[in-house]
């Protein structure tokens, strides 16, 4: 059920009417907002449906300057949105597959905490284990069949800024470029192997995990307290790692140190960094980031907004920077990636003339789910002048990127063909 829309829809009516029963809990989440998505799911129809769609105030608080990063952040491969740090499309040109540390983007919503490795332990508890809480050090994990597994992280928001610079109709929170993606090789501990040792009991609904960087206030002053977001039993018992290790070395602080969640091909916000402990629970949760954000609000969606999010959508990108002056008469090599939520990516088109012909892109990795694939096309410009390059990738699903993206208020999955205007010199 985890990666299908329509049974993560009916789930999460299911969830609804067990909150409105008095059966699932919701700390940190106000009770007009329940309502608001008792309404918009069709489990009460007597709310009034005037109630306000949260706008801008959920995840996306942004301070000075990459504040609370402890990795340096050069300029030639990041740009800095507040807490957070984006990786210049560009600068992955010839890294690899994999993103080097180095240049893997960074999406706090506080700040970086340092954590003692020999001091952790992750906590597991709740009313969804048939004995008592357990506690697990770094070393009880490392003890455990390791799996190691490539995939990427990718913002919800990721690509976001196009809702305004393309379909001229902004939305809120980070303005992403395409950089908020990262693939690297995960390795660690299953996460069924933790819960089951812990005492998973059969009726165990929901898993949440959480953080243990700062409380998260917004900037109207609202605590939400610790980053965490509820997953279905179903996904957390499927291919969830407890990951200690990112590409062969321990996780670096930013990226989640000592152990964070990695949640395949799910939006970023599942993967928690700096994992504290893990509820696990008989009756469903509810955290701000299943509710407030990480669902999509707006004209087209109901007022409470769709399903929680759970799967990345389709993208594709150039590794060239915005505006790049490229030569004409001179054969160019254009290079990028595309990458979806849903399956492997079989093809990437490639248009050099704003999209009246397309010519295949010539693909450098076999597609696999949960990651990205390379790409490469010549190209030799003739006229001088403004031109845009657009790429557009097929999944495995038989999806195509389309030509624009409907609009929802915070900028969540964008995945229209962006149009990345280069210039042609004489
Ligand atoms: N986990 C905690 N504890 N705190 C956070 O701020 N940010 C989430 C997720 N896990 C976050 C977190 C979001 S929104 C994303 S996109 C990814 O971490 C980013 O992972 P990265 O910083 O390693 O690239």
């Amino acid at each position: 059920m985890t990666g299908d829309i329509e049974s993560e829809a009916s789930y999460d009516r299911r969830r609804l009417h067990q909150w409105r029963a008095g059966l699932a809990r919701a700390e940190g989440v106000g009770r007009r907002d329940m309502l608001r998505l008792l309404a918009a799911a069709g489990v009460v129809s007597a709310v009034p449906v005037a109630l306000p769609a949260p706008a801008a105030r959920a995840a996306e608080h942004a301070g000075p300057t990459g504040e609370g990063i402890v990795k340096p952040l050069p300029p030639e491969l990041f740009t800095v949105h507040g807490t957070n740090a984006e990786t210049r499309f560009e600068a992955l040109a010839g890294t690899g597959f994999t993103t080097p540390i180095s240049h893997f983007f960074v999406r706090n919503h506080t700040t970086t905490p340092r954590i003692d490795a020999a001091a952790w332990e992750l906590r597991v508890r709740g009313d969804g284990l048939t004995g008592g809480a357990r506690r697990f050090g770094l070393a009880d994990l490392k003890r455990l069949p390791p799996v190691t597994r490539t995939a990427f992280v990718e913002c919800a928001g990721n690509a976001r800024n196009y809702f305004k610079t393309q379909q001229d109709r902004p939305a809120s929170g980070t303005p992403w470029g395409t950089g908020a993606i990262g693939t690297a090789r995960w390795r660690g501990a299953r996460l069924s192997d933790v819960l089951r040792l812990a005492g998973l009991s059969p009726r165990a609904v929901d898993v949440m995990p959480r953080g243990l960087d700062d409380e998260y206030v917004t900037s109207d002053g609202t605590n939400y307290g610790r980053v965490r977001r509820p997953l279905p039993v179903s996904k957390a018992l499927d291919d969830v790692l407890l990951a200690y290790e990112m590409n062969g070395v321990p996780l670096p602080p930013d990226h989640g140190f000592p152990v964070r969640l990695l949640v395949p091909s799910w939006v970023g916000i599942a993967s928690i960094k700096w994992l504290g402990d893990i509820e696990v629970s008989t009756t469903p949760l509810y955290s701000p980031w299943n509710t407030d954000s990480y669902r999509l609000f707006g004209d087209a969606y109901p007022p409470g907004g769709s399903a929680p999010l759970t799967r990345q959508t389709l993208k594709s990108a150039f590794e060239l920077p915005w505006n790049a002056r490229l030569s004409a008469h001179t054969r160019h090599r254009l290079t990028g990636r595309a990458w979806s939520g849903a399956g492997a990516v079989t093809r990437v088109e490639v248009s050099t003339d704003g999209g009246t012909s397309w010519r295949p892109a010539r693909l450098r990795d076999p597609g696999r789910p949960g990651s990205w694939t390379r790409w490469s096309i010549p190209w030799t410009p003739r006229e001088p002048g403004p031109a845009a390059l657009l790429s557009r990738a097929t999944d495995s699903t038989g999806r195509t990127q389309p030509e624009t993206t409907v609009h929802n208020t915070q900028g969540y999955l964008f995945d229209a063909v962006l149009r990345h205007a280069v210039t042609v010199e004489a």
